[in-house]
């Protein structure tokens, strides 16, 4: 097909009806799976996975769509989905405990929401989350600009580690204190999985959706044989444009670049380690596209949101605390929680604030452990606050430090109630996680 027969066919299909992408399965089944981890002639390794497969089917839809989703859980434990980044209804939201009950093994719930948000999201196990996912149970969700972007290949790519025994089998001890109270369940293999791995071609240009899928590993990610931008973080577009270079993923975290080729060879992506670089995959680049016109890549259209009131926005301070070399550690010892925020562990009767619908928060995140975490708000997105007091990038999960202080600003504008955890799921499961409530 050439360029003028391509453009054809784009703006005769942006005229056609909405339809569903008939790649988006209207079921999704949890269930265990065996899933070639490692390298081809290795054994595979017995997973769980959703519709056969680890990680699930790519869930595809346009801005606005409905998603009708039966979820099956065929796992011998409970279970439930979130939607992670989507700012849906609170009862789809797929938390047990606090939206929902959980899915019992052989039960079923059904989840229908519409896709506020064109962007890149993803879908998770969120109970029991920090095994669940480990053993594979996610997959991506990607919504449809109303007018996608001009590339010649939309390509997920999920970062991910697994810890092996040398067996091919997942190592057990998915509760292992020691890891709870450092950095969690770090693997000592890891990938990048690209959905689909078809040849590009030199001067294609290329989306590339990147997914943190990895429990607690924070991946900083170098990509080689392209040039270009990233035009999204978590999902939301950024207004302006940022080099790709020295691109971190904390666990959850997701960014889109639009780029063009310039490898005849491949794309590589690359993990740079103490160790020296870890190769984490590649793109094989075949020919060359010698029909596209060089353009800018531009900015994406902004998804809606609510316009923060910072002359009345509430102030309040969220402090982590605890792990390993911290006072809470001999509580843990003691069969206690190891981490805790604003000196709570878990989820407490009453939430960490009460908002009215549409307030504005400003939330100082205080990092005062000696470990990063990626802390993540169901439900809603949040302004960064930058150096200049500025609001930046509108995320889903922020990376703080350890020892950093980090503003962010939310207006809280979806009623229900929601999960404000640590996305480092050994954290979450030894403490780090609170509630806030929108009415
Ligand atoms: Cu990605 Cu509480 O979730
Ligand atoms: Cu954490």
């Amino acid at each position: 097909m050439n360029r003028r027969e391509f453009l054809i066919t784009t703006s005769v299909a942006a005229l056609a009806p909405r339809v569903t992408f008939a790649s988006t399965p209207t079921e999704l089944v949890a269930q265990p799976v065996s899933a070639q981890i490692l390298p081809d002639g290795e054994p595979a390794t017995p997973m769980l996975g959703f519709n056969g497969s680890t990680p699930g089917p790519v869930l595809r839809t346009r801005q606005g769509d409905v998603f009708d989703i039966r979820f099956r859980n065929q796992i011998d434990e409970g279970s439930a989905v979130h939607w992670h980044g989507l700012r849906i209804d609170n009862a789809m939201d797929g938390v047990p405990g606090l939206t929902q009950d959980v899915v019992k093994a052989d039960a079923e719930f059904a989840y229908r929401f519409p896709a506020p948000d064109a962007g890149t999201y993803w879908y998770h196990s969120h109970n029991r989350s920090w095994e669940q996912v480990a053993k594979g149970l996610y997959g991506p969700l990607i919504v449809e600009e109303a007018t996608p972007p001009d590339v010649d290949h939309d390509l997920i790519v999920m970062v991910d580690d697994w810890r092996m025994t040398e067996n091919a089998t997942l190592a057990d001890g998915f509760e292992n204190m020691h890891d709870q109270a450092h950095q969690g369940r770090l693997g000592n293999y890891a990938r990048a999985l690209v959905e689909p791995n078809t040849p590009v071609r030199r001067g294609d240009r290329v989306r590339l959706r990147l997914i943190n899928v990895a429990t607690d590993r924070i991946f900083p990610v170098e990509i080689e044989g392209i040039e270009g931008n990233v035009v999204a973080l978590d999902g939301m577009p950024l207004s302006a444009l940022q080099e790709p270079s020295g691109l971190i993923l904390a666990p959850a975290q997701r960014a889109d670049i639009i780029a063009d080729v310039t490898s005849s060879d491949q794309i590589s992506f690359i993990f740079p380690t103490q160790d020296g670089p870890y190769r984490l995959g590649e793109i094989a680049v075949v020919g060359e596209n010698t029909e596209r016109e060089p353009s800018e890549i531009s900015a994406l259209p902004a998804n809606e949101t609510a316009p923060p009131d910072m002359d009345n926005a509430v102030s309040l301070t969220l402090t982590m605390e605890g792990g390993a070399m911290s006072r809470r550690m001999m509580q843990g010892m003691m069969g206690g929680d190891i981490w805790a925020l604003n000196g709570q562990s878990g989820l407490t009767d009453t939430p960490f604030h009460l908002f009215e619908r549409g307030q504005t928060a400003r939330i100082r995140l205080v990092n005062g452990t000696r470990f990063p975490h990626g802390i993540h708000l169901h439900g809603h997105h949040f302004f960064e606050v930058g150096a200049e007091n500025n609001l930046g990038a509108f995320r889903d999960t922020t990376l703080v430090d350890s020892g950093e202080t980090r503003d962010i600003v939310c207006v809280f504008d979806n009623p229900g109630k929601w999960l404000l955890h640590c996305h480092m799921l050994g954290h979450q499961a030894a403490g780090m996680k609170t509630w806030v409530k929108v009415t």
